[in-house]
């Protein structure tokens, strides 16, 4: 263990990362060390990571983004209808908030944006660049782990709050996890707020299984910069071409799995740990969970939100929800 230790604080002194190096190192000891392997999918987000999902977003396999791109653009203004006057948007996940600008074009009584990512650089960046496209909205950025945000900026305190989650990130939790999301949201935004939340939906696995085996490798490089940026940030030595995407439906459980596949026997080390891996053995790294317009209805209604309506075009779906009075 003091080994452990002690290869954390080298570690963080070696590394620049946007939120905790040492969070980041306990994160990885813990899930190298777990058995099966895993790793939280909230680290494929440094800089290169998330101009990889960028790419992602624009692959002719990746139908979620177009998907949603398209039921935005169609629906934007009855979606922003029952926005209250002078409110304050507040994205979970924000990216490149591609997204976001759709909605607020259609919504005359938004007076703040507040984009919640963990990817601080390229979350700076947008915002700048925002602030520069619509000079009318407030945008107060936040870098910050979406789960344990709980403050939010003193100049929309007395706002009504409207949250937006699009791109299905819902589908990254656990269906427990994503409940108590849900809840951690609604008590974020407070009594009486509006929630957009983007899920994609069950499918054909040929479809899904191709969205995330695109042809060109982008998803490949997405997964793989997991372990690029455990030797970047953390000084490990992981042979990159030692391990291969995997990315498969798993139709009980209605969820793509990712994972990192060791081509060979081999170890890695890091933080002063060394890890064995078996040939074959996998670091599962990400679950993205479907559901049916129904079961997220179900879940929302179980966490504290009232189903308003949801749009949808058989492959993706918006829903949007009004907080459960307290009682
Ligand atoms: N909303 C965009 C981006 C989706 S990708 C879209 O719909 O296209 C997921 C986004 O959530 C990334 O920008 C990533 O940096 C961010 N993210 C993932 N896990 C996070 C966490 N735990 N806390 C904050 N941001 C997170
Ligand atoms: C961000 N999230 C919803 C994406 C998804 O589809 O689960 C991340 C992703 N992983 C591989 N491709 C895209």
């Amino acid at each position: 263990m003091s080994s452990v230790m002690s290869g954390r604080r080298q570690a963080a002194r070696r590394a620049a990362p946007s939120l905790s190096a040492e969070a980041f190192a306990a994160d990885v000891v813990a899930g190298l060390t777990a058995k099966p392997k895993r790793l939280p999918p909230k680290y494929f987000y440094d800089a290169a990571g998330s101009a990889l999902f960028d790419q992602i977003t624009r692959l002719p396999e990746y139908y979620p983004t177009r998907c949603e791109l398209a039921l935005l653009t169609d629906n934007a203004p009855a979606m922003a209808a029952p926005f209250p006057p002078g409110c304050a948007v507040i994205e979970f996940g924000s990216g490149s908030s591609r997204k976001a600008r759709i909605l607020l074009g259609a919504a005359a009584t938004v007076e703040a944006y507040v984009p919640i990512d963990i990817s601080g650089e390229f979350l700076q960046g947008d915002a700048a660049q925002l602030r520069r496209d619509l000079p009318l909205l407030a945008v107060h950025p936040i870098v910050a782990d979406f789960t344990s945000a709980a403050d939010l900026p003193a100049a929309i305190a007395a706002m009504p709050r409207v949250g937006f989650f699009p791109g299905s990130t819902i589908g990254n939790f656990e269906p427990y996890e994503a409940a108590g999301f849900l809840r951690h949201v609604g008590r974020m935004l407070g009594a009486g707020s509006l929630f957009v939340v983007g899920v994609d939906l069950v499918k054909a696995s040929d479809v899904l299984y191709r969205a995330y085996n695109d042809a060109e490798g982008i998803t490949a490089k997405f997964n793989l910069n997991l372990l690029a940026r455990i030797n970047r940030e953390l000084g490990a030595d992981f042979d990159l071409a030692a391990f291969e995407h995997h990315a498969c439906y798993n139709a009980e459980r209605s969820r793509i799995e990712m994972h990192l596949a060791s081509t060979r026997r081999q170890k890695a080390r890091f933080c002063g740990v060394a890890v064995e891996f078996r040939a074959g053995e996998t670091i599962h790294t990400e679950n993205s969970y479907k559901y049916s317009i129904d079961s997220f209805q179900a879940l929302a209604r179980g966490s504290g939100w009232s189903p308003l309506k949801a749009w949808s075009d058989g492959l993706f779906s918006i829903h949007a929800l009004r907080r459960a009075e307290d009682r």
